[in-house]
């Protein structure tokens, strides 16, 4: 039975703190009763998955960054870094690329000729074995140089940033000597170069022994007389010697083709490095992108349910809408569910061409009301977003509001308080998507620059005495055409610091608050001032209408959600109460009675 007044059903979002605006003003549903709201804490983003944030230590967690920010974000087991392999005959080119890929994408360089000139020069048991095999030109014995490169791969530097394997294999058993230990990169890059070329680019080689430069006499001279005066021609750069090596590679570079004919991408290396560079720069940036989209994708639910290893015995094997929402923190199934819903609604709409979107997500965890609000969940949602669109390509840039004010009232809504540097903090992939396909900025018009291609507002808010949406609007105006999506705003107008309502312009304010459509809107609902049980929810992902469910207890002693009824606009308060008591809809009791023919 439905307890008393069904026009008391209200949303979980009810309550207002003086610093959180209520309900954003679109909301149809009653208005909240003033209390106080929780600020998130920082002790609270303790949880691990995608992005997992440890505990905070010290008391300004925040300060410093590494030992003294107490706030570290790191990247979860699935975020895989990348790994390349480079190959190509002796003098392609592979170790000036080498340097250049160092720069751009942070991988730990792995040459196996380097390390084994190191070990020459160390005098070392090793260095004594391999030295007289380098210096004639010939393959060092396969037991030397794996234990050497499988040691150097198991280094915590390159399990993190990932490795750029140069020099090795270099031959088929030590590619499966690889394989056999299932170590495999993501791309195999050949560098392609006429024998002619690769013999003068050895007799003319000279390195640097103080920086471990590359240069050419001729193609890359030194840039000072000091420099050219300490550079060194390595031992087996004589013709002769070249010629051998050359042999030597193409009698093996068949055999390990095979091993990475799929992964093989093949680049002119007789062209100005930079051109080189160029093509393996987007080369690697795909691959990167690839990675992060497999490591970031969140799964549709159907997979990952199927996958029941992964479902908590815990937990009931809900379908849709999940279940026991009223228990925080939420599983990582049920947040991963939420996460793929505002991530597919959102792609709907910005592929259709909608640029004013908001989102508007009420699950406990997300709701300033309840004992644990995590901030740490609504940022893994911007940075699902904000990653799955940088995948296609685009430049996301991810805002979030200033401090507000001036002087004693100048201050920042309680739930942003950090955030940036949370965001700053956080862990967007080891393939810099931050900096280059995510950036993150504040709100204004000073932010939107020509190269992004679309804006995130991370839960912009008025706060007492100060209005964002003037900002906001500065903003889309400069964005143009451009998406700008905002994730659970709350731009109902606040009183002013003396208590006064600003009336100046606010039907404008309003007006273009409500410009914003819901892509993505989930709200609980309950009875008016309660926040258990759950009554039920509603739900609305773009291009669909609203769906009302209602929460039923099952025999089992589970709970679901069934569907009560779909509304093509947002329903009103008394819309979801009649559809509770399973009355006609408003509209219909309206209606004039069907006219009869006359015949
Ligand atoms: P290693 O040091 O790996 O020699 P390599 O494979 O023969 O390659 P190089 O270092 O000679 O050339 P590179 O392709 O790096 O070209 P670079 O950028 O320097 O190995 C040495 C020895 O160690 C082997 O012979 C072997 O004995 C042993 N070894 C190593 N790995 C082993 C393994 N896995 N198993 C067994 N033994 C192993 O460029 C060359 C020159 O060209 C430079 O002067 C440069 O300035 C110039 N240059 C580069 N790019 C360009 C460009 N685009 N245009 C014009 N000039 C260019």
């Amino acid at each position: 039975m439905l307890p008393a007044s069904l026009s008391s059903l209200h949303s979980t979002n009810v309550r207002t703190s003086p610093y959180l605006s209520p309900l954003s003003s679109s909301s149809s549903l009653p208005s909240p009763s003033p209390s106080l709201s929780l600020a998130p804490s920082f002790s609270h983003l303790h949880h691990r998955r995608l992005v997992s944030f440890n505990t905070v230590r010290g008391n300004n967690p925040l300060a410093t960054k590494a030992e003294r920010r107490g706030l570290s974000v790191t990247c979860a087991s699935t975020c895989e870094p990348l790994k390349v392999m480079i190959s190509g005959a002796p003098a392609s080119g592979k170790g000036t690329q080498c340097e250049l890929i160092v720069q751009k994408f942070g991988l730990v360089h792995i040459s196996t000729g380097d390390l084994l000139r190191a070990e020459v020069s160390a005098g070392s048991e090793i260095g004594n074995k391999a030295k007289e095999f380098m210096n004639a030109g010939q393959l060092v014995p396969d037991e030397i140089v794996t234990a050497m490169v499988t040691a150097r791969l198991s280094h915590e530097d390159a399990k993190t940033k990932g490795w750029l394997l140069d020099g090795y294999p270099r031959s088929f058993a030590q590619a499966q000597s690889l394989e056999n230990l299932k170590i495999r990169p993501d791309v195999y890059v050949v560098l392609d170069v006429p024998d002619e070329i690769l013999i003068d680019r050895c007799v003319g080689r000279r390195l640097d022994p103080e920086t471990g430069k590359i240069y050419h006499l001729t193609n890359f001279p030194p840039e000072t007389e000091e420099i050219k005066a300490r550079l060194v021609t390595r031992p087996d750069d004589t013709e002769e010697k070249v010629k051998s090596r050359l042999e030597i590679y193409k009698q093996n570079a068949k055999a390990i083709l095979s091993t990475y004919s799929n992964i093989t991408k093949k680049i002119d290396g007789n062209r100005p490095k930079e051109m080189v560079f160029a093509d393996i720069e987007s080369l690697l940036s795909q691959a990167k992108r690839e990675k992060m989209k497999k490591t970031t994708a969140v799964k549709p639910v159907h997979e990952r349910k199927s996958r029941s290893n992964q479902v908590s015995s815990s937990q009931d094997n809900w379908k849709g809408i999940p279940t026991r929402l009223n228990n925080i923190p939420h599983s990582r199934e049920i947040r991963n569910y939420f996460y793929d819903d505002v991530l597919q609604a959102t792609q709907r709409a910005v592929n259709d061409g909608r640029t004013r979107l908001k989102v508007e997500i009420n699950i406990p965890e997300l709701n300033p009301e309840m004992d644990v609000y995590r901030i740490g969940t609504l940022m893994e949602l911007v940075r699902v977003i904000a990653l799955s669109f940088a995948d296609d390509g685009k430049r996301v840039k991810v805002c979030v509001q200033g401090s507000m004010g001036e002087g004693a009232l100048a201050g920042m809504p309680l739930q942003l308080a950090g955030t940036r540097k949370i965001l700053e903090f956080m862990d967007w992939g080891d393939y810099g998507a931050k900096g280059t396909f995510v950036e993150i900025g504040s709100i204004g018009a000073n932010e939107v620059d020509e190269q992004d291609d679309m804006f995130i507002l991370v839960a912009p808010q008025n706060a007492v005495g100060n209005c964002i949406i003037d900002d906001m609007k500065a903003m889309t105006d400069a964005a143009g055409t451009r998406p700008v999506i905002l994730i659970n705003p709350r731009l109902k107008d606040l009183p002013g610091s003396s208590g006064i309502m600003q009336t100046m312009g606010r039907d404008k304010r309003l007006e273009y608050a409500a410009s914003f459509e819901n892509c993505y809107f989930f709200r609980l609902l309950y009875y008016a001032g309660t926040q258990y049980p759950i009554m039920g929810a509603l739900r609305m992902t773009y291009p669909n209408g609203y769906e009302l469910y209602k929460r039923v207890d099952v025999p089992s002693g589970g709970e679901k959600y069934v569907i009560l009824s779909t509304f093509t606009e947002k329903p009103s308060s008394d819309d979801i109460n009649d559809a509770f008591l399973g009355k006609p809809r408003q509209r219909e009791r309206c209606a004039p009675p069907p006219t009869r023919s006359k015949s």
